[in-house]
């Protein structure tokens, strides 16, 4: 697979996210999922890889700690587009044992804590989401972060151990927000108040003018910590290079 991959990856390097979408969705068909966190540029995805096979997989991770705008954006996005969303829970008894040990906002303790209900809402149940497919999507962006800069549109998943496309790598903010206007893609109401960046609702807040995109994620802790797990291995953010290096962001 790791041949493929590489031919993949350099077949696909300078393809538009339209050209990425239509070759992937042909490759993988029901074995490919797209990961919706319902944000703008999850939007886009979703409108693009629904307008090129309506019965493109779409999966939404329901941490219920999300906010009831995020979850308007699913109705709507389910009757304007009949996007049928594929949405996991994290394990009842799992949180239940969380909450009740160390607190219901056990996030703002410490970076452990909020790791540890990271790892319960939403990592492991991301990988049940991806059990039943061989490669994902992503709305991931090369310039939302310190931490995704190094981001390639194909990359080799090693902690889910399957291939990974970020078809929107290189679209800046601007490009999301053009696409959404001129295809009247449902948003969440949340961008319009000042939050660029959409996580749970205890975790995110709005920014102020100029601030960094994903200031108001995880605001309290440090720019280099603000990964949730889903796209983190071991601990560390690890990007899939051209040849055979990889590169480890501590
Ligand atoms: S996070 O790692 O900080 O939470 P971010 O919110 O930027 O990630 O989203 C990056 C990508 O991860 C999204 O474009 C989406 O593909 C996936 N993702 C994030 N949160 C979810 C979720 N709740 N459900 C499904 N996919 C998600
Ligand atoms: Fe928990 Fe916050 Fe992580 Fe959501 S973002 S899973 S509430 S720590």
């Amino acid at each position: 697979m790791a041949s493929d991959f590489k031919l993949l990856q350099q077949e696909l390097k300078q393809a538009s996210a339209q050209d990425v979408l239509v070759r992937v969705l042909a490759e993988f068909g029901n074995r490919i999922v797209l990961a919706s966190s319902l944000g703008a540029e999850d939007q886009v995805l979703t409108h693009m890889a629904f307008s090129i096979n309506p019965d493109v997989r779409v999966f939404v991770l329901d941490t219920g700690r999300l906010h009831s705008e995020t979850y308007d954006v699913i109705a709507e996005t389910q009757s304007k587009l009949g996007v049928k969303y594929e949405i996991y829970f994290p394990d009842a008894k799992s949180v239940e044992d969380m909450v009740n040990e160390k607190g219901i906002n056990l996030f703002y303790a410490s970076v452990e804590n909020r790791k540890t209900c990271c790892g319960i809402r939403k990592v492991e149940p991301l990988r049940r989401a991806l059990s039943s497919a061989d490669a994902w999507i992503t709305g991931l962006r090369r310039s939302q972060s310190v931490t995704r800069a190094k981001l390639d549109t194909v990359e080799w998943d090693d902690a889910h151990n399957m291939l990974k496309v970020n078809p929107l790598a290189d679209w800046s903010e601007d490009d999301v927000w053009q696409y959404i206007k001129s295809n009247s893609v449902p948003y969440n109401a949340l961008h319009d108040v000042g939050f660029p960046s959409i996580g749970c609702a205890p975790c995110t807040r709005a920014i102020a003018p100029g601030e960094d995109v994903r200031a108001g994620r995880w605001w309290w802790e440090d720019p280099a910590n603000k990964e949730c797990g889903l796209h983190v291995v071991d601990g560390k953010l690890v990007r899939a290079k051209s040849g055979d290096s990889k590169e480890v962001f501590e």
